[in-house]
C-alpha cells in the first residue's frame, strides 16, 4: 500500500510540475509551489485511482484529475490554517503558507490554486471529451464551494464551543472533507457516462470515505504525535471543535469508523477483485499516524 501511494504521489507531483512548466511566471508562484510540494499523502489521488480501476479508466487520466484535486485540497489547507480560521502555524512539517509568505499572499495563493484546478481539467493534458471535461469542472466546483468545502468549513467554525448533535457533526464533516472525495469517486463514473443513479452511488461512497478520513484526522489530533503528523495535535479540544470524539468519545469514534469501512466494502464488493485496492486504502486511512 505504501509503495502504491508513494508512486501515485510522485506521479501526481510530476503532472503538477508539467503543468507549471507550461505556465507563465508570477510573484505568487513560490507560495503556490510551497503549498503543493513535496505535499501530503495524495490520498485523494489514490482514491481516484482505486475507483478508476473499478471502471477501467486510464491511469494518466486519473493522475491528471488527481492533480486538479490536489490544487483544491492545497488551497483548503492554506485557508484552514489562517489566523481567522484554525490559526495553525505548522503544516506538513513546515511553517504554514501564511507564516512563510504572509497572510495576503497565502489568501491569494489559495485563490489561484482554486482556479488552477479548473484550468487543469480544461487543459489539453486531460485527454477526454470536452463535454466530459465540462461535467468534471461543474462537479469539482460544486464540491469546493458553499455546498462543499467552503460551506463545511463555515459550519466547522460556527460550531466551535457549542453542543452539536451527531447528525449535524456528520453533515459538517461530509461537507468540509467528504465532498472532495465524492468528486474523486464520481469522476470515473462521469467519464464512463454512467447514469445519474450510478454517479450518485459513487458520490455517496466518496462522502463516507471523506467522513472516515476526517474522523481519523480528529483521532490523530486527539492522540497523535505532532512530529509524526507534521502539524500541531491536541488543538481541537482547545478550540472546542465539534467532533464525534468530543461527542461520543475516542473508542466509539473508532467503532463508528469500523462500521463505515464495512459498509463501503460491502457496497463495492460486486465490482470484482479490483475492489481490494480501495479496501487497503480504507484501512490505511483509519490506521495511519499522519
Ligand atoms: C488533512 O488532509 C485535512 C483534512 C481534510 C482532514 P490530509 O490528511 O489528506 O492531508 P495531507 O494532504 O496528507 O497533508
Ligand atoms: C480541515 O479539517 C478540513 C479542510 C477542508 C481543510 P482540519 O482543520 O481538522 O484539518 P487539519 O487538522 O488542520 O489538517
Ligand atoms: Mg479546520
Ligand atoms: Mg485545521
Ligand atoms: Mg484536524
Amino acid at each position: 500500500m505504501k509503495n502504491k501511494l508513494n508512486k501515485i504521489a510522485k506521479d501526481t507531483n510530476i503532472s503538477l510540475k508539467n503543468f507549471f512548466y507550461k505556465q507563465g511566471n508570477s510573484k505568487l508562484i513560490s507560495a503556490i509551489k510551497y503549498s503543493l510540494f513535496p505535499g501530503g499523502k495524495k490520498i485523494r489521488s489514490k482514491v481516484l485511482v482505486d475507483i478508476g480501476s473499478l471502471l477501467s479508466i486510464n491511469y494518466k487520466t486519473l493522475i491528471t484529475i488527481g492533480a486538479a484535486v490536489e490544487c483544491i485540497h492545497a488551497y483548503s489547507l492554506i485557508h484552514d490554517d489562517l489566523p481567522c480560521m484554525d490559526d495553525d502555524k505548522i503544516r506538513r512539517g513546515k511553517p504554514s503558507t501564511h507564516i512563510k509568505f504572509g497572510e495576503s499572499t497565502a489568501v491569494l495563493a489559495g485563490n489561484s490554486l482554486q482556479t488552477m484546478a479548473c484550468e487543469i481539467l480544461a487543459s489539453s493534458s486531460l485527454k477526454i471529451k470536452d463535454k466530459t471535461k465540462i461535467n468534471l469542472v461543474k462537479k469539482l466546483s460544486e464540491c469546493s464551494g458553499h455546498l462543499g468545502i467552503a460551506g463545511g468549513q463555515y459550519l466547522d467554525l460556527s460550531y466551535e464551543k457549542k453542543k452539536i448533535s451527531k447528525n449535524k457533526i456528520i453533515e459538517m464533516e461530509k461537507k468540509k472533507t467528504g465532498k472532495l472525495f465524492s468528486f474523486c469517486c464520481a469522476a470515473p463514473a462521469i467519464i464512463k457516462n454512467k447514469s445519474n443513479k450510478e454517479i450518485k452511488f459513487f458520490e455517496n461512497i466518496g462522502l463516507n470515505i471523506g467522513l472516515l478520513l476526517q474522523i481519523a484526522d480528529d483521532l490523530i489530533d486527539f492522540k497523535g504525535n505532532s512530529k509524526k503528523a507534521g502539524k500541531k495535535t491536541g488543538k481541537d479540544q482547545i478550540k472546542g471543535k465539534a467532533t464525534l470524539i468530543s461527542l461520543l468519545g475516542y473508542r466509539n469514534a473508532i467503532k463508528y469508523c469500523d462500521k463505515i469501512i464495512i459498509d463501503i466494502n460491502k457496497k463495492l464488493k460486486s465490482y470484482g477483485s479490483n475492489s481490494k485496492n480501495i479496501r487497503e486504502t480504507l484501512d490505511y486511512i483509519l490506521y495511519r499516524d499522519k
